[in-house]
């Protein structure tokens, strides 16, 4: 493979976008970044400095000085870093800091895999593949309750459920990115998949697309 290849996938929390994602990434032979990560990380050092605030430009200053080989992935997946994540995913100069990281990461070959919100719409809209992870609500905040209850949380579904359409409204509704499918995203509604049934349609999908980018444009 001589270009870097680009895989975009988006969807809403608890999708399965995540294990589709690092299932690609290693079979593929790519790099993997769950740009959610880098919105919780933010966030996370900005709870550590007193609070969120209202001032895009510590978000920024934040952004900037982020080491992503060094994200603590059991640490951030905390609920309260989650929600303050998506709150602060709303201002753009932060996005702007975020991307243009992101962007980076996935410049050098042999190119890599980005999971998130806004990947095949803003941050990759070239990308030659791109998916769009969707699962019913209810099918969703069952999956998220039972890797909380796994963790030794005590976890009630209707609250879990009732916090994961209230995330899915915020993420849908901000100006800036919203979470929605690239135009020529393929959707793959995981609910009554199995991991490895959604893995193999992925597959099947990307390798569709590369196959007719490489037509298309053989290096
Ligand atoms: O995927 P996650 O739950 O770790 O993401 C946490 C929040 O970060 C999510 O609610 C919205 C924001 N986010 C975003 O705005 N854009 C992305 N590409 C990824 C995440």
């Amino acid at each position: 493979m001589s270009r870097s290849l680009v895989i975009a996938i988006d969807g809403p929390a608890a999708s399965g976008k995540g294990t589709l994602a690092r299932r690609l990434a290693a079979h593929y032979g790519l790099k993997h970044l769950d740009t959610g990560l880098t919105y919780r990380a933010v966030a996370a050092l900005l709870l550590e400095e007193g609070g969120l605030g209202e001032n895009g430009a510590r978000a920024v200053a934040a952004a900037e000085r982020l080491d992503l080989g060094a994200m603590d992935r059991d640490r951030l997946a905390a609920h309260e870093i989650g929600e303050a994540a998506s709150r602060i995913a709303v201002i753009p100069e932060l996005r702007r800091a975020l991307v243009a990281r992101q962007r980076d990461f996935a410049a050098s070959p042999p190119g890599a895999v980005l999971d998130g919100r806004d990947i095949g719409t803003v941050v990759f809209p070239d990308a030659p593949a791109k998916l769009f992870v969707t699962a019913s609500p209810e099918e969703r905040a069952r999956r998220r309750t039972d890797e909380l209850v796994g963790r030794g949380q005590a976890v009630d579904f209707d609250a879990v459920l009732a916090d994961l359409k209230r995330r899915d409204a915020r993420d849908m509704e901000r100006a800036d990115s919203p979470l929605r499918p690239a135009d020529d995203a393929h959707l793959i509604d995981t609910s009554a998949m199995t991991i490895e049934a959604a893995f193999r349609a992925a597959v099947a999908i990307v390798d569709r697309a590369v196959s007719a980018e490489n037509r298309a444009s053989p290096s």
